[in-house]
Protein backbone atom coordinates (compact mmCIF):
# COMPACT_ATOMS: atom_id res chain seq x y z
CA UNK A 1 0.00 0.00 0.00
CA UNK A 2 1.33 3.53 -0.79
CA UNK A 3 -0.42 6.32 1.11
CA UNK A 4 0.17 10.50 0.60
CA UNK A 5 0.64 12.60 3.10
CA UNK A 6 -3.45 12.84 3.55
CA UNK A 7 -3.80 8.82 4.11
CA UNK A 8 -5.31 8.55 0.82
CA UNK A 9 -4.28 5.09 -0.66
CA UNK A 10 -2.92 5.70 -4.14
CA UNK A 11 -3.12 2.18 -5.98
CA UNK A 12 -4.93 3.23 -9.23
CA UNK A 13 -1.88 4.25 -11.90
CA UNK A 14 -3.52 5.71 -15.37
CA UNK A 15 -1.21 5.28 -18.37
CA UNK A 16 -0.91 7.10 -21.24
CA UNK A 17 0.81 5.17 -24.04
CA UNK A 18 0.86 7.71 -26.89
CA UNK A 19 0.48 11.53 -27.40
CA UNK A 20 -1.17 10.64 -30.45
CA UNK A 21 -4.41 10.45 -31.68
CA UNK A 22 -6.68 9.31 -34.61
CA UNK A 23 -9.24 12.48 -33.59
CA UNK A 24 -9.16 16.01 -32.74
CA UNK A 25 -11.85 16.76 -30.30
CA UNK A 26 -12.48 19.95 -29.86
CA UNK A 27 -11.97 20.20 -26.30
CA UNK A 28 -8.89 18.13 -26.45
CA UNK A 29 -6.54 19.21 -28.77
CA UNK A 30 -5.74 21.82 -30.94
CA UNK A 31 -6.11 20.82 -34.75
CA UNK A 32 -2.36 21.53 -35.24
CA UNK A 33 -0.92 19.77 -32.55
CA UNK A 34 2.20 18.93 -32.51
CA UNK A 35 3.45 15.63 -31.73
CA UNK A 36 6.85 14.00 -29.40
CA UNK A 37 9.00 12.24 -31.64
CA UNK A 38 9.20 9.33 -30.75
CA UNK A 39 12.21 8.38 -29.02
CA UNK A 40 10.87 10.50 -26.20
CA UNK A 41 8.29 8.23 -25.16
CA UNK A 42 8.76 5.20 -23.16
CA UNK A 43 9.23 2.63 -25.04
CA UNK A 44 7.86 -0.80 -24.36
CA UNK A 45 10.78 -2.49 -22.64
CA UNK A 46 11.03 0.97 -20.38
CA UNK A 47 7.13 0.23 -19.22
CA UNK A 48 7.80 -3.45 -18.53
CA UNK A 49 10.76 -2.44 -16.02
CA UNK A 50 7.86 0.36 -14.30
CA UNK A 51 5.00 -1.28 -14.33
CA UNK A 52 6.14 -4.39 -11.80
CA UNK A 53 7.25 -1.89 -9.35
CA UNK A 54 4.15 -0.42 -9.16
CA UNK A 55 2.40 -3.69 -8.96
CA UNK A 56 4.91 -5.72 -6.63
CA UNK A 57 6.08 -2.88 -4.93
CA UNK A 58 4.02 -0.41 -4.61
CA UNK A 59 0.27 -2.08 -4.16
CA UNK A 60 -1.25 -0.59 -7.24
CA UNK A 61 -3.90 -3.05 -8.48
CA UNK A 62 -5.52 -0.80 -11.43
CA UNK A 63 -4.30 0.09 -14.83
CA UNK A 64 -5.91 2.16 -17.30
CA UNK A 65 -4.50 2.63 -20.80
CA UNK A 66 -5.07 5.74 -21.96
CA UNK A 67 -3.82 8.12 -24.69
CA UNK A 68 -4.30 10.31 -26.93
CA UNK A 69 -5.37 7.23 -28.41
CA UNK A 70 -4.51 4.04 -26.62
CA UNK A 71 -5.08 1.43 -29.40
CA UNK A 72 -2.61 3.41 -32.11
CA UNK A 73 0.19 2.14 -29.59
CA UNK A 74 2.11 -0.68 -31.03
CA UNK A 75 1.80 -3.82 -29.66
CA UNK A 76 -0.77 -2.48 -27.52
CA UNK A 77 -2.28 -6.25 -27.36
CA UNK A 78 1.44 -7.20 -25.81
CA UNK A 79 0.98 -4.16 -23.29
CA UNK A 80 -1.78 -5.55 -21.42
CA UNK A 81 -1.09 -9.29 -21.52
CA UNK A 82 2.28 -7.77 -19.71
CA UNK A 83 -0.15 -6.06 -17.54
CA UNK A 84 -2.58 -8.79 -16.80
CA UNK A 85 0.12 -11.18 -16.22
CA UNK A 86 1.84 -9.19 -12.94
CA UNK A 87 1.53 -10.81 -9.88
CA UNK A 88 -2.27 -10.96 -8.38
CA UNK A 89 -3.74 -10.06 -12.05
CA UNK A 90 -4.24 -6.41 -11.43
CA UNK A 91 -7.58 -4.94 -13.15
CA UNK A 92 -6.73 -3.56 -16.97
CA UNK A 93 -9.37 -0.86 -18.34
CA UNK A 94 -9.02 1.17 -21.13
CA UNK A 95 -10.07 4.83 -22.00
CA UNK A 96 -10.72 4.71 -25.67
CA UNK A 97 -12.43 6.49 -28.66
CA UNK A 98 -13.76 3.18 -29.67
CA UNK A 99 -12.69 3.73 -33.56
CA UNK A 100 -10.47 0.53 -33.70
CA UNK A 101 -12.03 -1.48 -31.43
CA UNK A 102 -14.49 -3.33 -33.86
CA UNK A 103 -11.21 -5.32 -34.84
CA UNK A 104 -9.04 -5.29 -31.21
CA UNK A 105 -11.89 -5.65 -28.77
CA UNK A 106 -11.55 -9.61 -29.24
CA UNK A 107 -7.42 -9.68 -28.98
CA UNK A 108 -7.89 -7.29 -26.07
CA UNK A 109 -10.01 -9.00 -23.93
CA UNK A 110 -8.16 -12.18 -24.74
CA UNK A 111 -4.90 -10.49 -23.46
CA UNK A 112 -6.83 -9.91 -19.96
CA UNK A 113 -8.62 -6.23 -20.66
CA UNK A 114 -11.22 -5.98 -18.54
CA UNK A 115 -13.46 -2.84 -19.25
CA UNK A 116 -13.48 -0.19 -21.81
CA UNK A 117 -14.70 3.69 -21.17
CA UNK A 118 -15.07 4.98 -24.82
CA UNK A 119 -15.48 8.48 -25.55
CA UNK A 120 -18.91 9.36 -27.32
CA UNK A 121 -20.49 12.54 -27.12
CA UNK A 122 -23.53 12.54 -29.34
CA UNK A 123 -25.40 9.59 -31.23
CA UNK A 124 -25.68 12.15 -34.07
CA UNK A 125 -23.29 11.48 -37.07
CA UNK A 126 -22.98 15.00 -38.16
CA UNK A 127 -22.26 16.50 -34.81
CA UNK A 128 -20.13 13.70 -34.12
CA UNK A 129 -17.73 14.87 -37.16
CA UNK A 130 -17.70 18.28 -36.03
CA UNK A 131 -16.93 17.30 -32.81
CA UNK A 132 -13.96 14.83 -32.95
CA UNK A 133 -13.07 17.16 -36.53
CA UNK A 134 -13.64 14.02 -38.67
CA UNK A 135 -14.21 11.05 -36.89
CA UNK A 136 -17.29 8.59 -37.91
CA UNK A 137 -19.53 7.83 -35.84
CA UNK A 138 -20.69 4.19 -37.29
CA UNK A 139 -16.85 3.15 -36.78
CA UNK A 140 -17.52 4.19 -32.66
CA UNK A 141 -20.52 1.91 -32.83
CA UNK A 142 -19.60 -1.26 -34.22
CA UNK A 143 -16.36 -0.96 -31.75
CA UNK A 144 -18.89 -0.24 -29.13
CA UNK A 145 -20.63 -3.47 -29.96
CA UNK A 146 -17.53 -5.33 -30.66
CA UNK A 147 -16.60 -4.53 -26.96
CA UNK A 148 -19.97 -5.90 -25.42
CA UNK A 149 -19.87 -8.88 -27.33
CA UNK A 150 -16.10 -9.54 -26.35
CA UNK A 151 -17.72 -9.95 -22.65
CA UNK A 152 -16.01 -6.24 -21.86
CA UNK A 153 -17.63 -4.32 -19.24
CA UNK A 154 -18.52 -1.19 -21.36
CA UNK A 155 -18.64 2.55 -19.93
CA UNK A 156 -19.41 5.49 -22.53
CA UNK A 157 -17.99 9.25 -21.71
CA UNK A 158 -19.25 11.68 -22.78
CA UNK A 159 -17.82 15.52 -22.48
CA UNK A 160 -20.91 18.07 -22.40
CA UNK A 161 -20.09 21.15 -24.27
CA UNK A 162 -23.19 24.05 -23.76
CA UNK A 163 -24.88 24.98 -27.04
CA UNK A 164 -23.43 21.90 -28.85
CA UNK A 165 -24.17 18.59 -26.86
CA UNK A 166 -25.69 19.72 -23.65
CA UNK A 167 -30.22 19.10 -24.79
CA UNK A 168 -31.22 16.83 -27.37
CA UNK A 169 -27.40 14.81 -27.44
CA UNK A 170 -27.65 13.97 -23.52
CA UNK A 171 -31.50 13.35 -23.79
CA UNK A 172 -30.52 10.26 -26.27
CA UNK A 173 -27.20 8.86 -24.45
CA UNK A 174 -28.93 8.84 -21.61
CA UNK A 175 -31.97 6.77 -23.39
CA UNK A 176 -29.68 4.09 -24.54
CA UNK A 177 -29.77 3.18 -20.81
CA UNK A 178 -33.04 1.47 -21.07
CA UNK A 179 -31.24 -0.68 -24.08
CA UNK A 180 -28.08 -1.62 -22.99
CA UNK A 181 -26.64 -2.46 -19.48
CA UNK A 182 -24.01 0.36 -19.51
CA UNK A 183 -22.78 2.65 -17.48
CA UNK A 184 -23.51 6.19 -19.66
CA UNK A 185 -21.27 8.95 -17.90
CA UNK A 186 -21.89 12.88 -18.45
CA UNK A 187 -18.74 14.42 -17.69
CA UNK A 188 -18.49 18.27 -16.84
CA UNK A 189 -16.02 19.51 -19.20
CA UNK A 190 -12.55 20.67 -17.35
CA UNK A 191 -10.51 23.97 -18.70
CA UNK A 192 -6.99 22.27 -19.69
CA UNK A 193 -4.16 23.99 -21.46
CA UNK A 194 -4.42 25.74 -25.13
CA UNK A 195 -8.17 25.30 -25.38
CA UNK A 196 -8.51 26.32 -21.97
CA UNK A 197 -10.74 29.58 -23.19
CA UNK A 198 -13.50 27.54 -25.02
CA UNK A 199 -13.84 25.04 -21.92
CA UNK A 200 -13.96 27.63 -19.12
CA UNK A 201 -16.98 29.63 -20.76
CA UNK A 202 -19.17 26.50 -21.97
CA UNK A 203 -18.44 23.81 -19.34
CA UNK A 204 -22.44 22.61 -18.14
CA UNK A 205 -23.11 21.34 -14.74
CA UNK A 206 -24.58 18.16 -13.27
CA UNK A 207 -27.49 20.07 -11.84
CA UNK A 208 -28.24 21.47 -15.53
CA UNK A 209 -28.21 18.26 -16.82
CA UNK A 210 -30.29 16.30 -14.05
CA UNK A 211 -32.74 18.92 -15.10
CA UNK A 212 -32.68 18.29 -19.29
CA UNK A 213 -32.90 14.47 -18.64
CA UNK A 214 -35.89 14.63 -16.07
CA UNK A 215 -37.56 17.39 -18.50
CA UNK A 216 -37.35 15.31 -21.17
CA UNK A 217 -37.42 11.50 -19.82
CA UNK A 218 -38.00 10.76 -16.26
CA UNK A 219 -36.35 12.03 -13.32
CA UNK A 220 -33.45 9.68 -12.59
CA UNK A 221 -33.22 8.25 -9.05
CA UNK A 222 -30.05 8.61 -7.08
CA UNK A 223 -28.02 5.36 -6.37
CA UNK A 224 -25.86 4.19 -3.21
CA UNK A 225 -27.52 7.71 -1.50
CA UNK A 226 -24.60 9.77 -3.70
CA UNK A 227 -21.64 7.53 -2.65
CA UNK A 228 -19.61 8.07 -5.82
CA UNK A 229 -18.36 4.93 -7.78
CA UNK A 230 -14.86 6.20 -8.79
CA UNK A 231 -15.34 9.42 -9.79
CA UNK A 232 -19.11 9.41 -10.73
CA UNK A 233 -22.01 9.76 -8.89
CA UNK A 234 -24.51 7.14 -10.20
CA UNK A 235 -28.68 7.46 -11.38
CA UNK A 236 -30.71 5.33 -12.56
CA UNK A 237 -34.10 6.08 -15.11
CA UNK A 238 -37.02 4.07 -13.85
CA UNK A 239 -37.03 0.66 -15.74
CA UNK A 240 -33.65 0.71 -17.31
CA UNK A 241 -31.18 -2.18 -17.66
CA UNK A 242 -27.84 0.73 -17.45
CA UNK A 243 -26.94 3.38 -15.30
CA UNK A 244 -26.07 7.24 -15.34
CA UNK A 245 -22.59 8.91 -14.42
CA UNK A 246 -22.06 12.23 -13.71
CA UNK A 247 -18.58 13.36 -13.85
CA UNK A 248 -18.65 16.81 -11.98
CA UNK A 249 -15.06 17.80 -11.25
CA UNK A 250 -15.78 21.32 -11.46
CA UNK A 251 -18.39 22.01 -9.21
CA UNK A 252 -18.37 18.96 -7.39
CA UNK A 253 -14.77 18.51 -6.78
CA UNK A 254 -13.86 14.55 -5.54
CA UNK A 255 -10.05 14.75 -5.11
CA UNK A 256 -10.94 14.05 -1.09
CA UNK A 257 -11.23 10.54 -2.63
CA UNK A 258 -8.72 10.62 -4.94
CA UNK A 259 -6.45 7.31 -5.53
CA UNK A 260 -4.83 7.86 -8.62
CA UNK A 261 -1.49 8.25 -10.63
CA UNK A 262 -0.37 9.15 -14.15
CA UNK A 263 2.50 7.92 -16.23
CA UNK A 264 2.49 10.15 -19.16
CA UNK A 265 3.63 9.19 -22.26
CA UNK A 266 6.92 10.62 -21.80
CA UNK A 267 7.33 9.19 -18.38
CA UNK A 268 6.89 11.69 -16.30
CA UNK A 269 4.68 10.31 -12.81
CA UNK A 270 2.19 13.10 -12.54
CA UNK A 271 0.41 13.21 -9.08
CA UNK A 272 -2.59 15.01 -9.84
CA UNK A 273 -4.57 16.17 -13.55
CA UNK A 274 -4.94 19.55 -12.59
CA UNK A 275 -1.55 20.40 -10.60
CA UNK A 276 1.22 21.41 -13.12
CA UNK A 277 4.27 19.34 -10.82
CA UNK A 278 5.70 15.53 -12.44
CA UNK A 279 8.27 13.50 -11.50
CA UNK A 280 10.62 12.71 -14.34
CA UNK A 281 10.91 8.88 -14.68
CA UNK A 282 12.14 8.75 -17.79
CA UNK A 283 16.03 10.32 -16.96
CA UNK A 284 16.83 8.09 -14.30
CA UNK A 285 15.57 4.89 -16.11
CA UNK A 286 17.75 5.84 -19.18
CA UNK A 287 20.62 6.19 -16.84
CA UNK A 288 19.98 2.95 -15.35
CA UNK A 289 18.96 3.77 -11.83
CA UNK A 290 17.96 0.32 -9.44
CA UNK A 291 14.58 -0.72 -8.58
CA UNK A 292 15.04 0.17 -5.56
CA UNK A 293 15.72 4.23 -6.45
CA UNK A 294 13.18 4.24 -8.72
CA UNK A 295 10.66 2.66 -5.97
CA UNK A 296 11.97 5.05 -3.76
CA UNK A 297 11.42 8.42 -6.31
CA UNK A 298 7.97 7.06 -6.78
CA UNK A 299 7.19 6.51 -3.02
CA UNK A 300 8.49 10.48 -2.07
CA UNK A 301 5.98 11.68 -5.15
CA UNK A 302 3.33 9.97 -3.92
CA UNK A 303 3.67 11.18 -0.21
CA UNK A 304 3.79 14.80 -1.72
CA UNK A 305 0.79 14.38 -4.13
CA UNK A 306 -1.10 17.42 -4.32
CA UNK A 307 -4.44 17.62 -2.31
CA UNK A 308 -6.67 18.77 -5.21
CA UNK A 309 -7.22 21.62 -7.77
CA UNK A 310 -9.00 24.73 -7.57
CA UNK A 311 -10.88 25.16 -10.80
CA UNK A 312 -13.32 27.11 -9.49
CA UNK A 313 -10.76 30.17 -8.60
CA UNK A 314 -9.34 29.42 -12.17
CA UNK A 315 -6.60 27.53 -11.37
CA UNK A 316 -5.78 26.49 -14.65
CA UNK A 317 -2.93 23.91 -15.96
CA UNK A 318 -1.56 25.29 -19.00
CA UNK A 319 1.90 23.51 -20.18
CA UNK A 320 0.08 20.25 -21.22
CA UNK A 321 -2.90 19.05 -23.29
CA UNK A 322 -5.31 16.50 -21.82
CA UNK A 323 -4.26 14.10 -24.72
CA UNK A 324 -0.79 13.86 -22.95
CA UNK A 325 -1.97 13.09 -19.92
CA UNK A 326 -4.82 10.73 -20.93
CA UNK A 327 -7.46 12.55 -19.07
P1 LIG B 1 -13.44 4.07 -14.09
O1 LIG B 1 -12.35 3.19 -13.66
O2 LIG B 1 -14.40 3.38 -14.99
O3 LIG B 1 -14.10 4.81 -12.96
O4 LIG B 1 -12.75 5.14 -15.06
P2 LIG B 1 -12.30 6.61 -14.85
O5 LIG B 1 -13.49 7.46 -14.74
O6 LIG B 1 -11.30 6.64 -13.76
O7 LIG B 1 -11.54 6.93 -16.22
P3 LIG B 1 -11.93 7.67 -17.56
O8 LIG B 1 -10.69 7.64 -18.38
O9 LIG B 1 -13.13 7.10 -18.16
O10 LIG B 1 -12.17 9.16 -17.13
C1 LIG B 1 -13.44 9.78 -17.14
C2 LIG B 1 -13.31 11.28 -16.87
O11 LIG B 1 -12.84 11.50 -15.56
C3 LIG B 1 -12.34 12.00 -17.80
O12 LIG B 1 -12.89 13.25 -18.12
C4 LIG B 1 -11.14 12.20 -16.94
O13 LIG B 1 -10.42 13.33 -17.33
C5 LIG B 1 -11.77 12.40 -15.58
N1 LIG B 1 -10.85 12.05 -14.51
C6 LIG B 1 -10.23 10.87 -14.30
N2 LIG B 1 -9.46 10.93 -13.22
C7 LIG B 1 -9.58 12.18 -12.73
C8 LIG B 1 -9.02 12.89 -11.62
O14 LIG B 1 -8.22 12.37 -10.86
N3 LIG B 1 -9.38 14.17 -11.43
C9 LIG B 1 -10.24 14.78 -12.24
N4 LIG B 1 -10.56 16.04 -11.96
N5 LIG B 1 -10.81 14.18 -13.30
C10 LIG B 1 -10.47 12.91 -13.54
N1 LIG C 1 -12.61 17.84 -19.62
C1 LIG C 1 -13.13 16.66 -19.23
N2 LIG C 1 -12.93 15.49 -19.87
C2 LIG C 1 -12.17 15.52 -20.96
N3 LIG C 1 -11.80 14.53 -21.81
C3 LIG C 1 -11.00 15.05 -22.76
N4 LIG C 1 -10.86 16.38 -22.55
C4 LIG C 1 -11.59 16.70 -21.45
C5 LIG C 1 -11.83 17.90 -20.72
N5 LIG C 1 -11.32 19.06 -21.10
C6 LIG C 1 -12.25 13.16 -21.64
C7 LIG C 1 -12.34 12.35 -22.92
C8 LIG C 1 -12.15 10.94 -22.46
C9 LIG C 1 -11.48 11.07 -21.11
C10 LIG C 1 -10.19 10.39 -20.97
O1 LIG C 1 -11.30 12.44 -20.88
O2 LIG C 1 -13.58 12.51 -23.54
O3 LIG C 1 -13.37 10.26 -22.29
FE1 LIG D 1 -8.56 11.93 -29.06
FE2 LIG D 1 -9.77 11.34 -26.84
FE3 LIG D 1 -8.75 13.74 -27.15
FE4 LIG D 1 -10.86 13.06 -28.56
S1 LIG D 1 -10.78 13.22 -26.31
S2 LIG D 1 -9.02 14.06 -29.37
S3 LIG D 1 -10.58 10.93 -28.89
S4 LIG D 1 -7.62 11.87 -27.02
Amino acid sequence: MTLDRFGRNINYLRISLTDRCNLRCVYCMPVNMTFRPRAELLQDAELYQLLPIFAKLLGFNKFRLTGGEPTLRENIVEIVRFIADLPDAPEVAMTTNGVLLGQLAAPLAAAGLRRVNISIDTLNPEKFQQITRWGKLDDVWRGMQAAADAGLRVKLNAVVVRGFNDQQDVVDLARLTYEFPWQVRFIEMMPFGEVSDFQQQNTVSEDELLGVIGQHLQPPDLLNQGELDGEARLYQLPGALGTLGFISSVTKPFCAGCNRARLTADGRLRLCLLREKELDLLTPLRRGASVDDLKALIEKSIWWKPWGHGLADQDVPMNRVMSEIGG
